[in-house]
């Protein structure tokens, strides 16, 4: 049970008006906080349009009613100075962050949990904006596009997070009704943005370097994988601006990965997606639009190619002990609604076949970053091959057994 009453959200983004909904929704008190008053009433709108589609199929009485335990305000201490948990989801920027950080430093109540939704940013560096005792209240709290929608909250322990602040944020994800998944150690992108940004990359390579169209690759993430979206209609909703600095970030601290030059050229010519009506695809009026795709043209793309990368990252997450098998698992399926987890998808291919998949992968493209990780190698020698031998990432019974 929660004892949070009051929320302020620092950012009027996608996220932070998402994240400010999700809490209105659940009965608390929020304040919302931007720099500008067009951004906060820019939010403000877009609440309205989401609540009133649930109003529209009984989920909730009527927007009104949420709507007005929504405040907003620009000024930041004084949003602050009444809040139980802040989140902050300002931009990706870490000189941005140090500065609301050390703001909250001094206006925030001593006891408030100090979240940030950043989604590849070093926590523990954060934190560090802040004075030493109160480092321990600083943490990760992740959340995933459209808040309203997606049901995961990556919670991330930074060096100075205490048990107590941990506890705190699951339970508030409780009460916002998501489910928590723990990320035991700061790495840059946490659990599904590493997973997602492997298997988003190896793709746009792929229409890059001519291996495939994007359409039949998008063909076999939906009909072959049975993802919601294909990589490229996800990056347009993403918006490329924000996965090339997911990406960027990423690199910037060790994550090794040759980054698709389609992303920091479409940036250039401001195709970011979604938001400016036109990425991969088109979406006229700044509105998503699903792009039709042809199911024949799935047969085209064999699906483990876009699946290996994504099972790597994980087997390094996993033998890391960043996360457990079971936490990356509802990671993947409730943080980008995958039908199934991507050690489940490991072992309905077969250990080995992913290997050979990354070979294929390294052979095709030239990246070391398909060099199979080597909890993969010892699976396979140890004969762990999924479902085909009984044992893989997860245990199963044969037939007659
Ligand atoms: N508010 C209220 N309702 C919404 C909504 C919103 N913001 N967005 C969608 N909906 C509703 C629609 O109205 C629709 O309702 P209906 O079924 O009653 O008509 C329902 O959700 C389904 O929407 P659509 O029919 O428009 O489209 P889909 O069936 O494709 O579902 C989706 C949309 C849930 C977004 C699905 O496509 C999906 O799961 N996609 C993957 C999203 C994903 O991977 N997100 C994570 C990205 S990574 C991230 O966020 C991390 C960050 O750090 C970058």
């Amino acid at each position: 049970m929660s004892n949070v009453r009051r929320i302020f959200v620092i950012g009027a983004g996608t996220m932070g008006h998402g994240i400010a909904e999700v809490a209105a929704l659940r009965g608390l008190n929020v304040t919302l906080y931007d720099v500008k008053q067009e951004f906060l009433d820019g939010a403000m709108s877009k609440i309205k349009w989401s609540l009133d589609r649930l109003a529209e199929k009984g989920t909730i009485k009527s927007s009104s009613e949420v709507i007005q335990r929504i405040a907003t305000t620009l000024d930041l201490e004084s949003g602050a100075s009444d809040a139980d948990f802040v989140i902050e989801a300002a931009p990706e920027r870490m000189e941005i962050k140090r500065d609301i950080f050390s703001r909250l430093d001094r206006s925030a109540r001593p006891e408030a949990v100090l979240a940030t939704n950043t989604s590849s940013l070093p926590i523990t560096e954060v934190s560090e904006s802040v004075s030493a005792p109160r480092r321990g209240r600083v943490i990760g709290m992740h959340f995933f596009n459209p808040p309203v929608i997606m049901q995961l909250v990556e919670v991330v322990k930074g060096k100075y997070t205490s048990d107590e602040t941990v506890k705190a944020t699951y339970e508030l994800a409780g009460a916002l009704g998501k489910q928590p998944v723990l990320v035991r150690v700061d790495v840059p992108g946490f659990i599904v943005n590493r997973v997602m940004a492997r298997f988003l990359n190896t793709a746009c390579l792929m229409a890059e370097r001519g291996l495939h169209r994007m359409e039949e690759i998008d063909a076999a993430v939906r009909y072959g994988l049975g993802m919601p979206m294909g990589a490229f209609e996800l990056s347009d909703y993403i918006g490329i601006d924000v996965l090339d600095d997911i990406i960027k970030a990423m690199i910037a601290r060790g994550f090794s990965m040759t980054p698709c030059g389609l992303y920091s050229g479409m940036r250039s010519a401001g195709k970011l997606g979604v938001k400016s009506g036109q990425g991969f695809y088109a979406h006229p009026g700044s509105k998503f639009r699903k792009p039709e795709l042809d199911r024949s043209l799935a047969a085209k793309v064999d699906p483990i190619l876009l699946v290996a990368p994504a099972v790597n990252e994980a087997a390094y997450l996993l033998r890391e002990e960043v996360a457990s098998r079971d936490d990356i698992d509802k990671a993947v399926r409730l943080g980008l609604n995958y039908p199934k987890g991507i050690f489940e998808y490991a072992d309905s291919y077969g250990v080995d076949s992913v290997i050979d998949a990354l070979r294929r992968l390294e052979e095709a493209l030239g990246s070391r970053e398909y060099e199979p990780d080597p909890l993969l190698l010892e699976m396979r020698s140890a004969g762990k091959l999924g479902v085909k031998s009984g044992q893989g990432f997860y245990a199963y019974k044969r037939r007659g057994e």
